[in-house]
């Protein structure tokens, strides 16, 4: 059979509420022109983020059941410890509320004031934890990666040497610990490829420099691995996830993205001493070290949803439900990034309105506007999110100015999806008609989710 579908059936359904363009421009208006300032209930299609908005299996439901919720060496816990050591191989488990705890935590042990945490690209929480540690995060994308439209298997991948000339540069006792994030969620999503985890994990640990994955979408990037790199065709995913962990010193995970959990996260890592710290800083903010802030319900979910996310249909059709879009709006002539990324697909804003410059917000603005067409809720990846300076406040554009389109997981069908390339396609014929915008209202850092805006 040609017809690719949907690997599960729908056995509860949650309506959504459609929206008349009128009222969307009133709550537009009152929300600052920031989609995360909207109310849900006003979205018809939410694809702000692929992260907690995944659909659960009637497993995982049936998981949450049992959750054992004792204070101290659960049940609950002992199944996520062992689902996690079983496929990440890590002795060291650290559960966390979501990604950016255990960010936290990797930051605030890690670095000193002046530190440098290199990465494939940094997330934005994950630089934001850095600077404000006193660390400066740097960005070492592959030379592809510059080329939106360019066609190449591993967009994602480091540049092994642009690092190679960092820790000359800076000496490596000036470099705690090197990142890298699968898949480059900032750089389009693209994947790493397993020769580039292998060389910066040689390169890294010829300097005695741990590396740790930034692991959010690691089952994606596994599954890309298999379908384009030479040697690993005839591998289950299961097994390339094995073999990308052994390379690493520990990873740092939002259970939110894949593992299908509405909630949670953990940091991993092979060092007991260092454990034993994050295990103490974690009860001051997070809690016992056998839960860490999840309920035990949560951290059952998240046991089933990390074997879950390594079926290798679901993994299928997840790639290829975001590789439609993408493909979609090529056929239309709208300009994306090339090749479709795994959870995302990214419109090139600045391309999309050539006329509007970077500091009036490209991304933002084509993110009103779908919006405003179809009630369709997307983010900007691009100057509003990267173009500040934390130190100095000052403003540059970014590099790219993207418009991201994430994919909750198994939430939204096919015919959903041609709803959100039609809109696209609306917007796209009154393209030269859009206005740039201005920020009247800002906070020092991370701006993107409440900074208000106006039109030009
Ligand atoms: N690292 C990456 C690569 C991420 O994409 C995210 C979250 C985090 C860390 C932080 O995890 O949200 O659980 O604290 N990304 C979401 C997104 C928010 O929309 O891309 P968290």
């Amino acid at each position: 059979m040609k017809t690719m579908i949907e690997p599960f059936r729908i056995k509860m359904v949650e309506p959504i509420r459609f929206t008349v363009r009128s009222e969307r421009e009133t709550l537009l208006q009152t929300a600052g022109l920031n989609l995360f300032r909207l109310r849900a209930e006003d979205v018809t299609i939410d694809l702000l983020t692929d992260s907690g908005t995944g659909a659960m299996s009637s497993d995982a439901w049936a998981a949450l059941v049992q959750g054992d919720e004792s204070y101290a060496g659960a049940k609950s816990w002992y199944r996520f410890e062992a689902a996690v050591q079983k496929i990440f191989g890590f002795p060291h488990v650290i559960p966390t509320h979501q990604g950016r705890a255990a960010e936290r935590l990797f930051a605030s042990l890690l670095i000193r004031p002046g530190m440098v945490i290199p990465n494939n690209t940094h997330f934005d929480t994950t630089r934001a934890n850095i600077e404000v540690a006193g660390g400066k995060a740097i960005d070492l994308p592959c030379p592809e990666a510059s080329d939106l439209a360019l066609e190449a298997p591993f967009k994602g991948d480091m540049d092994v040497a642009a690092l190679e000339l960092l820790i000359a540069n800076v000496g490596a006792h000036h470099i705690p610990a090197i990142l890298l994030t699968i898949t480059n969620n900032s750089g389009g999503g693209q994947p790493v490829s397993m020769a580039n985890i292998r060389a910066v994990s040689k390169l890294a640990h010829f300097h005695g420099i741990p590396l740790y994955i930034d692991a959010c979408r690691f089952a994606e990037n596994a599954y890309f691995i298999q379908q384009r790199e030479a040697g690993y065709q005839q591998m289950p995913v299961a097994e390339i996830v094995q073999e990308l962990f052994a390379y690493a010193d520990g990873c740092l995970m939002s259970a939110k993205k894949d593992a299908f959990a509405n909630i949670g996260g953990f940091l991993c890592t092979r060092d007991a001493q260092l454990a034993e710290e994050w295990r103490r800083l974690l009860i001051l903010t997070e809690g016992f070290p056998t839960y860490g802030g999840l309920a035990g319900r949560d951290l059952e979910a998240i046991a089933v949803g990390l074997h879950e996310v390594l079926d290798e249909n679901y993994l299928r059709y997840r790639i290829a439900s975001t590789g439609y879009v993408a493909e979609r709006l090529h056929q239309l002539g709208i300009p994306a990034v090339r090749p479709a990324g795994g959870h995302a697909v990214y419109i090139d804003a600045r391309r999309f309105l050539p006329h509007i410059q970077p500091l009036q917000y490209p991304g933002q603005a084509l993110a009103v506007e779908l919006y405003l067409e179809a009630g369709i809720r997307t983010v900007e990846v691009g100057t509003v999110m990267f173009g500040r300076d934390a130190h100095t406040g000052t403003e540059q554009p970014a590099k790219w100015d993207l418009l991201r389109l994430s994919m909750p997981r198994r939430v939204y069908t096919q015919s959903h999806m041609d709803y959100v390339i039609e809109a696209i396609a609306l917007v796209w014929q009154r393209r030269e008609q859009i206005r740039g915008l201005k920020i009247v209202n800002q906070p020092p850092y991370l701006r993107h989710f409440s900074a208000q805006f106006e039109w030009i």
